[in-house]
This record gives C-alpha cells, structure tokens and sequence, in this order.
C-alpha cells in the first residue's frame, strides 16, 4: 500500500513545510538551507530542494524525503512515521489498503486531462478578442499575469472540450472523474474566463470559471469543479502554488475573498496572497498556512458575514498557535481587486495595516450594541464572553489580555466578567467549523425539471417563485428539449403540478432535518426556552405540511 499513500502525502506536504517545522530554513537558490539538527555546523550544511522533494545534511551525511526526516528527527519507525505525516496531511492510511496501484494510474488521468483542458483553454482566450478585451481591459490582468496563473476561456459550443480531449483519447467516464463536463455528457464550462485550480505543486487539479458578460443571467457568476478524487474544497487553497515562495520570505499570509483579488493581488505585488474560495475556512486551511507562516491577515468584509466568518477563524486559530489579524481599510472599494484597480498601492498599504482580529471583531460588537443600554450592554458582555471562551484554553496570556480589555470597557470587574455564565451559541455551533458558503445540496431534479418548464415550456407563471434563480440555463434547456419539447400545454401544466407538489414536500423535509438538529442542540445545551420555541416551529411545520 505505501507508495500510493507516501506519494499523496508527499503531495501535501512539502518538504520544505515538513523540515521547516523543526528547522530554520533559508532561501539559497533553488533550494534552501538551514542548521544541521544533528551536526554542529558553523554554516549552515543542511539543504532542502523544494522540487525533488528531498533533503540532504551535509554534516552528517544523512538524506532522505519527509518520512526518512521525521524518522531521524524524532526516532520514529517508518510506520509510525507515516502514521504520523498522514494525520498531518489528513490522509486516511484505511483506504489506501489494495487498490492503490489502481488509484494512482487513474489519478494519472485525470492529471493530464486536466492539464490538456488548461492548454486548450489558453488557446481559446488567444483566438477570442472580445473575450481577450474582458481579461485584459475589463479586468486589466495584464500578460504576465495571464500566464503565470494559466488564465483561458471555455468556448460557448456545447461539446468543444469533449470532443477536443476525446480525440485526444479521453473517455466519457474520465472526463466525468475529472469534472469536466455536466450530467448529459456535455462541456460543464461554457462560454467562461477559465481559471485553473492548482495543488501545492502547480498542478491542475480543476477549474473555476466566470461568466465574461456581467449581464448574463440565470447562471451563476462563477462555476466550479465538482469534489473530485483530485480537488477537495474544504482543503484546496487558490493561489497557493504561486504564493508559497512570498509567504516563506516575508512569513505572513493575506486570505482574500475572492479568486480574483488574489490574481490582482498578485499582479500588484502581493504575492502572499491567497483564498479559500468558494468555502469558509476550515481547519484545514489553517493547518496549512501554520506550517508556512503564522502571521496570518485575513482580507474580510466588514459586513455579518465577514465577521462571522473572523469568530470562527478565532477560535480555529489559536489552537494552531497562529497570530490572527485583519485588514479593513479599503478605501469604500468593496473588495481588494476594485482597491487595486485604484490604486495598487493602496492595497500593499493595506497589507500592512493590519490589526488582531480579536480586537477587530470587539468593535464590531461595540457597533452592533448600544452599550449604554441594560439590553445593549448584557448583549455586548455575552458575545464578548463566548468569543473570548473559544480562545484555546492554553494560550491564558491571549485570553487574560482580552478579558482585562472588556471588562474594563464594560466598567466591571475581571472577576465578574470571567464568572459571568453564557449558553453556547446554538446557531454558531451548527454551523460547526469551516461551513461551506455555496453548497447548499444541490438542486433536486424536481426542481430542475420545473424550472425548465418555466422557462422553456408553457406552464404557469407562479411556479417561478418556487425555484431558485442560479441553475445552469443550459441544462434546463437540454432537459426541457430531451424530455418535454414534443408535449402539450396541458401535459406539461399536469407535470408541473406533481413536480411543484414534490419540490414542496423535499422542501419541507429538509427544513424538519434542521429543526431536528437543532433541537437536539438545544437539548444538550439545557437550552429549555431555545427548545421549546424550535419544538412549537416544528409543530407547526408538521401540520401545515400535513
Ligand atoms: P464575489 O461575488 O465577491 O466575487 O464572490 P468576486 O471574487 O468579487 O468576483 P468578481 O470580481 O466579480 O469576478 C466571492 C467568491 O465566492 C465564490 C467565488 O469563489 C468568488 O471568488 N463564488 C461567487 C462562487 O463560487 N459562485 C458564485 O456564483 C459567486
Ligand atoms: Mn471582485
């Protein structure tokens, strides 16, 4: 089982990461070079090459890759080893046992099919001017940028990618594996500014892509790949192949929102610039970044949920040791790509201008709360309270500072303000660690196929309300001619009815899941009043449905 399972956690894990963690490392060429841990050296003779994935002491003479270091390093065998890099890496050794020959081939595949789509899309952007005009105009990348981050554009035709790689020898099911194209067979990505999503080492490993007409719509904004064997959301990291060599020289990290501000970010020379787009962050993430840096910024809107998402980071952070910081000033732009487009200067002055987040989030709180009200101030000292409780229990140093700040803000004494009792935020603990922002489940077919009688068919212009806006167009379209183009208005009206009928009742169910999860929280929470108020919800729920 093990090369399958070493080769994956060498993906994750770069050697330089793995060394760093025990080893001041210093930039030398190629490679890089610190202390030898078991030598006595005067200079430093212990060398790391980041691109064989490997190291080499020269005062002792010893070298290897990961394993063979945390072997030496902390006199483990090499099972043990594993066992420990793996968890690192969050590598499951379980379901490697077998067929991992097989995995790796497959992998393989989708690799170069990947890497295959990315030259083809950059093919596509050089032959469309007016999408060219998009990228660099409308978006001012400029050439440079375009490459390095392997910008391109899915054509509109329905198939051009599919049939582009099934030439190339490509089969139907490993362009589904890849996420390549949508549930008919088709391209996934039409008519789209293509941006590949890349692992440690550069590699594609997906793609996200924009619309290039800001008018277009019943589609969303930006299209991902789905969770293959090769790109896992809640791990991946955008920008992190180009922004590792910036974070390890100048040891912090700057989280943006967007895929696009990290690209600007870039271009306007901060290259230690990177995103956890499309999810909040997770754990994950964080143990990431710790192992590179732990000066970490987050670019944050100021609005709910930018601060919501800053509580979570808090609590995450300071398990990992990680100093947690924010950059707020955007000058009114809304985001650090419409800032740069002003001026970039402005943004390498942001990045710099950055302040503890747990002091951050308390202002907001002041903002949010009228202190000199009984309610406002009870309100204000509960937040305070549980935001200051999810700091990790060992860093007493982080936590007494903040105390000692809210409670003299509140005009109390510490003591008071440690002894005053808060229930767990139910909402907040639902939404447990590292949410993830769009995914909701999918769409059901119900609700897909209604909607393409909506916009394709004749039926009543009141289901509209019912389904959502942001589904595929395309798709509807090839599921309203494949199934209802040859029927007749009051075919279509009578599948309609049984169609809304069935989206109300998928509805209903998965409202009666949350409420059941909740109540149970409420529960172990002793949360009585919380509980009663979700069971009288779910009664009505219950009724109304029946
Ligand atoms: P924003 O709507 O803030 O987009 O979404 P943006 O980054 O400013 O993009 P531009 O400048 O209009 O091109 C922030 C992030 O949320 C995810 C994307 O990862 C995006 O970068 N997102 C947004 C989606 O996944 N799907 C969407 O439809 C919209
Ligand atoms: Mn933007």
């Amino acid at each position: 089982m093990n090369d399958a399972v070493k080769e994956e956690i060498r993906e994750r894990l770069p050697v330089e990461d793995v060394v760093g963690q025990y080893i001041d490392l210093k930039r030398a060429g190629r490679n890089l070079k610190g202390h030898s841990p078991w030598g006595t050296d005067r200079t430093p003779s212990f060398m790391v090459s980041p691109e064989k994935g490997i190291w080499h002491d020269f005062s002792s003479n010893k070298g290897g890759d990961i394993f063979s270091f945390v072997m030496e390093m902390e006199g483990l065998t090499f099972p043990e080893a594993l066992e420990k890099l793996a968890k690192q890496a969050g590598v499951e050794l379980k379901r490697y046992r077998g067929d991992d020959k097989a995995v790796m081939a497959k992998k393989q595949r989708l690799y170069e099919a990947l890497e295959l789509a990315t030259k083809y899309f950059q093919t596509c952007l050089v032959r469309n001017q007016a999408v060219c005009k998009y990228v660099f105009y409308q978006r001012h990348l400029n050439r440079k940028t375009v490459e390095n981050f392997r910008i391109g554009y899915a054509p509109m035709a329905g198939k051009a990618l599919v049939n582009f790689l099934n030439k190339r020898g490509f089969s139907a099911q490993e362009l589904a594996d890849a996420g390549l194209v949508n549930r008919f067979g088709g391209d996934l990505f039409k008519g789209r500014m293509m941006i590949p999503l890349m692992d440690q080492g550069g590699r594609v490993i997906g793609f996200t892509g924009r619309i290039v007409d800001d008018k277009a719509k019943d589609t969303p904004k930006y299209l991902n790949t789905p969770e293959t064997m090769l790109y896992n959301k809640g791990r991946h990291i955008f920008g992190l192949s180009q922004a590792r060599e910036a974070i390890r020289r100048s040891e912090y990290v700057v989280v943006v929102e967007g895929n696009m501000d990290v690209i600007s970010s870039h271009q306007a020379g901060v290259r230690e610039a990177v995103a956890t787009a499309g999810t909040a962050m997770t754990e994950n993430h964080l143990k990431s970044f710790s192992r590179m840096a732990n000066d970490i910024r987050l670019a944050y809107d100021g609005d709910e949920a930018g601060v919501r998402a800053a509580e979570r980071a808090i609590a995450m952070a300071s398990k990992f040791g990680l100093y947690l910081s924010v950059i707020d000033d955007y000058h009114g732009c809304k985001d650090a790509d419409e800032l740069i487009q002003k001026d970039p200067k402005l943004w390498q002055k942001a990045v710099q201008d950055y302040r503890p987040a747990l002091e951050w989030v308390l202002e907001k709180y002041e903002d949010r709360f009228d202190l000199k009200s009984e309610k406002g101030f009870q309100e204000y000292a509960s937040e305070a309270k549980r935001l200051i409780d999810g700091i990790d229990a060992s860093d007493t140093v982080l936590r007494e500072r903040y105390e000692r700040m809210v409670s003299k803000k509140l005009g109390i004494s510490l003591e008071a303000f440690r002894a005053k009792r808060v229930k767990k935020d139910t909402r907040r603990l639902k939404q447990g660690v590292g949410v993830v922002k769009n995914t909701t489940d999918g769409p059901s077919r119900a609700e897909k196929h209604l909607k393409a009688l909506v916009l394709f068919g004749k039926v009543s212009a009141e289901y509209a309300e019912l389904v959502r806006a942001d589904l595929d167009k395309d798709e509807l379209g090839l599921i309203f001619e494949e199934q209802y183009a040859g029927w007749s208005a009051a075919e279509q009206a009578h599948e309609a009815e049984i169609l809304a009928k069935k989206l109300k009742s998928e509805r209903v169910e998965s409202k009666r899941k949350e409420l059941e999860a909740a109540i149970r929280l409420a529960e172990e929470n002793h949360d009585e009043e919380l509980e009663n108020r979700l069971l009288a919800e779910m009664n009505e729920l219950i009724r109304g449905a029946g």
